[in-house]
């Protein structure tokens, strides 16, 4: 059974151009035409389903429909990973008809601990950065030019091992978790103007209707259909799903948890613009909708190049996306020379999106009233972190993960 919440839609929805400006973060239980919901019923049924909507139509493209099934192909299993700390399989799954994309999802496995919580996100650059276990395979799709080891868009050995401070396996084994990720590019290539990937598969040209599916969106689509599978293993305990990735991963992260309730917990890390960093801001140093446009069509759908020019007639902000997580658990993290991804913004848009959580019957605050100093977990359902340093993600992130994960799913 597919739990994935569907989206009725059939209202017409005004051109950007034709929305009201609103110069503060619309409130996320606001409808469109003014009326506020303050039920936990009507925000389910009416409010929630419209902001779905809405996200759809104006920024991310539309959410394709589900696959009838996702079927896995166990590529390897090793059950003595890492001296028998843990059990490492890499599983092809399958979605569509024979010349579709396919996922590789590469997946550790605490030996000790079964069924196991387990992570799952995107990862930048292929399965094989990960670790250098020699039966990972080799990516054969189109690779960014500057991931180690890749030569004229294609991966080769020499990257083996090469970002395994980036997803931490041994450390997060240790600490009683499961891991399930897998290459951006299995899905959709992170580069625009191209026919390949899940685009390639569209009967028409995707840029036509203004509210075409984006890569953000075909990539949190992929997450789903990795969570399908994850779903039918014995060894993960499904209720316990945290997705996570980093900035653009991070903004993707986002959006699957939004628009799925089997994910338990939602960590996007460094989203930045497009994530959970406000779309409204002064701050001179973050990015804003017009550069994201400018630098990465590809990433949102064609509406949304409108609100670049004026960012006020937005008939939403970040807030509401987090706000779709509710009442499930979110912890936005952050580094402090990191403006770029606006990390004061970010905790603004925390608090905007707890009136959604509030109809909820969870224990109070469900968010900070300030920003929480340097290295401090602020715990609470809406969580935050902000850590000294850069644009990036390691391990001493990976530990803030699992403190906040550890509160929240044990
Ligand atoms: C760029 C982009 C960001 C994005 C980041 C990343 O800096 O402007 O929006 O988050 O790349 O994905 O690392």
């Amino acid at each position: 059974v597919l739990a994935v919440t569907s989206i009725a839609w059939t209202a017409e929805l005004p051109p950007p151009d034709k929305l009201p400006s609103r110069l503060d973060m619309p409130h996320p239980l606001e409808m469109l035409d003014g009326r506020r919901v303050n039920t936990r019923q009507d925000w389910e049924k009416q409010r929630r389903p419209e902001l779905r909507a809405l996200f759809q139509h104006y920024m991310y493209g539309e959410y394709p429909a589900r696959p009838q099934k996702v079927q896995g192909r166990v590529l390897f299993e090793d059950a003595q990973f890492l001296n028998g700390q843990g059990t490492l399989r890499e599983v092809e799954l399958t979605f569509g008809p024979d010349d579709w994309p396919k996922i590789y999802l590469l997946l550790a496995l605490p030996n000790g601990r079964t069924p196991a919580p387990c992570f799952v996100g995107l990862n930048f650059g292929g399965n094989h950065l990960l670790t250098a276990h020699e039966k990972v395979r080799m990516p054969t799709v189109w690779m960014p030019g500057h991931y180690p080891g890749v030569v004229q868009n294609r991966a080769t050995a020499e990257g083996r091992g090469r970002q395994a401070n980036v997803w931490p396996l041994e450390q997060i084994l240790a600490r009683g978790y499961a891991v399930a990720t897998f290459y951006c590019g299995d899905i959709q290539p992170d580069r625009p103007h191209v026919r390949e990937g899940m685009r390639a598969t569209l009967p028409e040209r995707p840029t036509e209707t203004g509210r075409e599916t984006a890569t953000i969106m075909w990539w949190a689509w992929g997450i789903h259909n990795a969570v399908d599978y994850l779903l039918t293993d014995s060894r993960i305990d499904g209720r316990k799903l945290i997705v996570v990735g980093h900035s653009r991963l991070g903004k993707t992260a986002l959006l699957a948890g939004a628009f799925d309730e089997r994910i338990a917990v939602v960590i996007p890390h460094q989203s930045g613009c497009g994530g959970a960093a406000p779309s409204r801001h002064h701050n001179p140093k973050a990015e804003t909708v017009a550069r994201i446009n400018a630098t990465f069509p590809h990433w949102f759908c064609g509406h949304f190049k409108a609100f670049g020019a004026d960012v006020t007639r937005l008939p939403f902000d970040q807030n509401g996306l987090v706000a779709l997580c509710a009442p499930r658990p979110v912890l936005l993290t952050n580094a402090e020379e990191d403006q770029w991804a606006n990390p004061a913004g970010q905790f603004e848009v925390l608090r905007a999106a707890a009136p959604a959580y509030e109809l909820y019957d969870v224990p109070r605050p469900v968010v900070a009233d300030k920003m929480p100093p340097l290295n401090t977990l602020s715990p609470e359902r809406l969580g935050y972190f902000i850590r000294p340093g850069k644009h990036s993600m390691g391990p001493e992130d990976w530990k803030v993960f699992m403190d906040y994960c550890d509160k929240w799913l044990r």
